[in-house]
């Protein structure tokens, strides 16, 4: 029935309220915990790093003594932090208890403080952290604008913000064509079917990401670095980085079926090169 949760929503094209979007999430995340990791390992930059080892590389340049990840999942963010700040006390956060509970075990000796807790309302003291972080989380918040303003508050005087977002690609590429192509099929049962994104599209370009941080109370101009992550996936490894995706990971069986058989024609070759396109951003309190 249209309305009733968030994939019968965007299924009919009916924007989902806030309360359906994290019922949403928390639900994927219950079913699928670290997956978001488990694709991202896979995708490296020209130089061969992570997206997790971008993002670390960035915070680690002012050897903060506390950083809080936001959204942390399953720890991977955490993880390369620590590995490059050792002495840095860790916490996290997450909506998801399943990605807490990986990010625990993965912590238990070290002890990083991780909460149950929304981006929203940071359960912490004004100015507590030296450094704040976030791989692919903030997109996904639709009041974002709350979130970037917990940021502020909780991150202390020049303490750093560095957060990573998908970008649009400058280029079309094979990934975005074979959405394209998964999207057509989906608008075969659902014509009123368009992509939809989750969180606030502002965030989509550099001029609305400044001015969201702008208005969240940052003075600081941000720092942009917008590069690639790719792989050469075979049939079963690109099927499973688009099931794992948001959405198209969330249909039912006949239109599961319907899409993985795309996606393995698609790969028939046993090599597609699948790329990401993504931004970091940093900015300075
Ligand atoms: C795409 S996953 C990224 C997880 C992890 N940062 C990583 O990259 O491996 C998004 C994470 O953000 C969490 N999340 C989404 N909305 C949130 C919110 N409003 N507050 C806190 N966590 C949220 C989800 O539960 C999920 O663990």
């Amino acid at each position: 029935m249209r309305g009733q949760s968030f994939m019968d929503a965007i299924l009919h094209g009916i924007a989902p309220s806030n309360e359906q979007v994290a019922a949403y999430l928390n639900a994927f995340h219950h079913r699928m915990p670290g997956i978001t990791s488990e694709i991202m390992l896979g995708l490296r930059t020209t130089d061969g790093r992570t997206s997790y080892d971008v993002v670390a590389d960035c915070i680690a340049a002012s050897q903060p003594s506390s950083i809080l990840d936001i959204g942390c999942g399953d720890g991977e963010l955490l993880a390369a932090m620590h590995s490059r700040c050792p002495g840095a006390a860790l916490t996290g956060i997450d909506l998801s208890a399943e990605e807490l509970t990986l990010a625990a075990a993965r912590f238990d000796q070290r002890k990083a403080d991780l909460r149950l807790a929304p981006a929203t309302a940071l359960p912490f003291a004004d100015g507590a952290f030296a450094a704040v972080a976030a791989h692919l989380v903030f997109m996904l918040i639709p009041q974002v604008g709350d979130a970037l303003r917990e940021v502020h508050r909780v991150l202390a005087a020049s303490g750093t913000f560095a957060f990573l977002l998908p970008r649009p690609p400058k280029q079309p590429t094979n990934l975005t064509a074979l959405l394209e192509k998964l999207t057509r099929k989906l608008a075969i049962r659902y014509p009123d079917f368009t992509p939809f994104a989750i969180g606030d599209r502002a965030l989509f370009e550099r001029f609305g990401i400044a001015d969201l941080l702008v208005r969240a109370g940052f003075t600081t101009l941000p720092r942009f670095e917008d590069f690639e992550v790719h792989a050469t996936l075979d049939g079963e490894s690109l099927w499973r980085a688009i099931s794992g995706r948001y959405v198209l990971g969330s249909l039912d069986e006949e239109l599961t079926a319907e899409l993985r058989a795309i996606v393995l024609s698609t790969a028939s070759s046993g090599a597609f090169d699948y790329s990401e396109s993504l931004r970091l951003v940093a900015i300075v309190r």
